[in-house]
């Protein structure tokens, strides 16, 4: 899938190339997430889905943290949610929130072309109107958290995660590298800005533990942040 850089490389092509490899390799597609991407295309949606190994790597997640219960924050056309319902016993659920509902029903469609549909709970509208009715649900907490919306709203969506979450949840950021611009403390981009607080924030929160990782590949230089919620005792030791 050709996508736009946000920071120019001499060296793109090959970790486009590398990425490809590792992709033909070890996340496959089947003809469904071919079928998936083809028609966000088609609905001139933006070509802000993970790469195939990212996407991987988020199945990976759900099997490494056994979860049942995911929540997910900006669905796009929801190739992201294909690869993490997928990855979820029969039994699981996730619930994605997407504002827009032209992008809401490209993937409502795509959920029925990859067979996921009985998995996810699509709710559409702006994450912060939507995640209060996610707090009185009885089927709270959540295993796994990825946000992957607006990021200007990031730091709100942390404190969400956090009131939708137990011990041992694990939350992930997407796109924290901002085209290196993630350093830059007078940054007036909001996208920077956000993504800074949201950084900050984990950093200086006692219940979490995290790091984040910049990576190259398909999408350019991008990269994530990976948190997870400690054991009570831990966070009060600090
Ligand atoms: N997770 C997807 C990509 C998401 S792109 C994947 O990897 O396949 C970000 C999405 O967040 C877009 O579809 C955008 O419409 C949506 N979005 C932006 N602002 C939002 C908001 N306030 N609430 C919910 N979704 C939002
Ligand atoms: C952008 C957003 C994303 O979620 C992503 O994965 C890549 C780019 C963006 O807003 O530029
Ligand atoms: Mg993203």
């Amino acid at each position: 899938m050709a996508r736009v850089p946000d920071y120019p490389s001499p060296n793109a092509e090959k970790w486009l190339a590398v990425d490809t490899y590792f992709a033909s390799l070890l996340a496959p597609h089947d003809a469904a997430l071919d079928d998936v991407l083809a028609a966000n295309q088609e609905a001139g949606l933006p070509t802000h889905d993970v790469s195939p190994a990212q996407g991987k790597m988020l199945a990976l997640f759900v099997a490494m943290t056994k979860a049942r219960h995911i929540l997910e924050i900006g669905t796009l056309g929801g190739y992201s949610t294909i690869w993490l319902a997928r990855a979820l016993p029969a039994s699981g659920r996730i619930v994605t929130i997407e504002a827009s509902a032209v992008h809401a029903d490209v993937a409502r469609a795509n959920f029925d072309r990859a067979g996921v549909a009985d998995r996810v709970e699509l709710r559409v509208g702006k994450a912060l109107d939507v995640l209060p009715s996610l707090e009185v649900d009885a089927a709270s907490p959540f295993d796994l958290i990825f946000i992957d919306a607006d990021k200007p709203n990031n730091p709100a969506y942390l404190d969400w995660a956090l009131r939708l979450s137990r011990p041992g949840t694990v939350i992930i950021g997407d796109n924290v590298v901002r085209g290196g611009a993630v350093t830059d403390p007078d940054s007036t981009d909001p996208n920077v800005r956000g993504v800074r607080a949201f950084l900050e924030r984990i950093a200086a929160d006692p219940r979490l533990d995290a790091t984040a990782i910049q990576t190259v590949g398909e999408k350019g230089w991008d990269g994530f942040a990976l948190a997870i919620v400690k054991d009570v005792d831990e966070g009060e030791k600090g």
